[in-house]
């Protein structure tokens, strides 16, 4: 691993570290190679953040074998890391989202251990945490993002120890009976504590975190500390108990920073003149129902859209629900298209959809608008502003800012959110209609008492939600978790 800053290489004193830059490389009708901003909650959140700094973004530019050089972008420098076509396939839709996306989130498609991916993941950890040691100045500040860079952080530290680095998980970290299925889980967990501060969604990730690092590698933890030995006693391997205490440790922060979202933004978008026409427009569009469910989500497994579509479909059989009355838009945008997983799900949920409006469809009434591509921030803005329901039922979810950009862009006061508790967002909204999506009656009456929620209700649970989202917003989530890290390096010299 290089030590040492490439010759007439920008160095920089804050890198973002993530899979993926915040614009990906597509090619355009004609052919020619153009920009799109990535998918995902995770570029929206960081956006503002790399504003803020003078810094750099390392990350994969999004298409197979594209070896671009660092370019500036929308205020920001980008440092693109080039992934092979096999690259692609082995590291990420193998290990990342075949491997370590099901296993995180608790199982709920079957996850696959390939010994060939994970070693595809360990080559590309390395050449990202290469790139990150070359830009990175003396002493800079480096915050890794999520589950496709574990190793990163100790690869680092051990190339870089005056660096100061922190790791973020977006999404949930599994408890141990199901995390100790993965051949790797102690590389993963040293290269995790090769971080100063490791930041979850929710309390209860930090604490699965805490207890695979007790047991696995036998460190001791204290609260939101974890005591990491300088020299490992057993490094690459499980320690048989716990490590004597009596060495050099450094120390290793674990606990929960809960992301949100620019919440200023959906305010000041949701009050323009424009999108408030547009969103009438949209209503009339539908044919002026008197309520718009709406669903916004990836095209993933973990987001209970099958859940979702069973619950509406059987209120339409039961009559609960009338087409005349109420649609379900369904935004689904494509993700992860040659993950066998995904390709079986767009299946499903497309015969499904066709089968509930083929049932129920009137002429003119439409029972379910599916949509399968993403829109621009601001076409978001507008159908939350729409719909007078809207539904987040994962099965589980790290955060889901879906939630919360609905809550911000309410500025009427109006809106009902039916929520999963399994979604990180219900810690802190507490005040939706919260939903065991696996309940599927319960689900349904979740969905029939917020169609029928009156007005009052529904504002004064809005108003408490918007607090929330407005107090927490994305701004807060960054700044404490960078004054944490930052605090960590005083702490700690090196
Ligand atoms: C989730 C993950 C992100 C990821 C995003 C989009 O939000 O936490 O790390 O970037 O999904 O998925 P993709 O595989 O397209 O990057």
């Amino acid at each position: 691993m290089s030590q040492r800053p490439v010759r007439n290489q920008r160095q920089y004193d804050f890198i973002v570290v993530s899979n993926r830059l915040p614009v990906d490389s597509v090619i355009d009708g004609d052919g020619n190679q153009a920009w799109a901003p990535s998918p995902g909650g995770l570029v929206a959140a960081l956006e503002p953040v790399m504003h803020r700094h003078d810094g750099a973004w390392v990350g994969w530019p999004g298409r197979a074998d594209l070896d671009l050089d660092p370019f500036d972008t929308d205020g920001m420098s980008l440092i693109p890391v080039p992934l092979s076509e096999a690259e692609v396939a082995d590291y990420y839709e193998g290990f990342s989202n075949a491997t370590l996306w099901p296993l995180y989130h608790d199982v709920i498609a079957v996850p696959e251990f390939l010994r060939e991916w994970w070693e595809t993941y360990r080559v590309v950890n390395r050449r990202f945490a290469e790139r990150t040691a070359e830009v990175a100045g003396r002493g800079a500040v480096v915050w890794v993002q999520d589950y496709q860079l574990q190793l990163v952080p100790k690869l680092l530290r051990d190339a870089r120890p005056d660096l100061t680095i922190g790791f973020f998980n977006h999404i949930p970290f599994p408890s141990y009976g199901l995390f100790s299925q993965l051949p790797w889980r102690t590389q993963i967990i040293e290269g995790l504590l090769g971080a100063d501060v490791v930041g979850f969604q929710r309390d209860a990730d930090a604490g699965n975190f805490a207890q695979a690092v007790r047991r696995l590698k036998g460190f001791a933890t204290k609260g939101q500390h974890i005591a990491v030995p300088l020299t490992d006693p057993n490094p690459g391997r499980r320690a048989s108990g716990p490590v004597r205490e009596d060495g050099p440790t450094r120390t290793v922060v674990a606990r929960k920073f809960p992301i949100s979202i620019d919440a200023p933004y959906f305010r000041a978008t949701s009050h323009r003149e424009d999108i408030r026409a547009r969103a009438n427009e949209i209503r009339a569009d539908l044919g002026n129902p008197k309520v718009i469910m709406l669903g916004v989500d990836r095209l993933d497994y973990t987001k209970g859209i099958r859940h979702r579509l069973l619950a509406y479909g059987e209120l339409l059989a039961e009559g609960r629900v009338k087409p005349e009355e109420v649609i379900l838009v369904q935004v689904a945008s494509p993700s992860r298209e040659r993950v066998k997983s995904y390709m079986d799900l767009r299946d499903e949920v497309e015969v499904t959809v066709g089968r509930i409006n083929g049932e129920y469809s009137a002429i003119g009434h439409q029972a379910i608008s599916y949509h399968h591509h993403s829109y621009p921030r601001e076409e978001m803005v507008a159908l939350y502003l729409a719909a007078d329901v809207m539904l987040v039922t994962a099965l589980r979810d790290g955060m889901n800012l879906v939630a919360k950009e609905y809550v911000a862009s309410r500025f009427d006061n109006d809106g009902v959110l039916v929520l999963s508790e399994f979604a990180g967002a219900s810690d802190e909204l507490k005040r939706a209609v919260l939903v065991n999506p696996h309940d599927i009656e319960g689900l349904k009456e979740a969905m029939m008492s917020a169609i029928e929620m009156p007005p009052a209700e529904r504002a004064m649970r809005m108003r408490s939600m918007r607090k929330r989202v407005f107090e927490d917003d994305v701004e807060k989530w960054s700044s404490g978790f960078l004054d944490t890290l930052t605090a960590r390096r005083t702490a700690e010299p090196t």
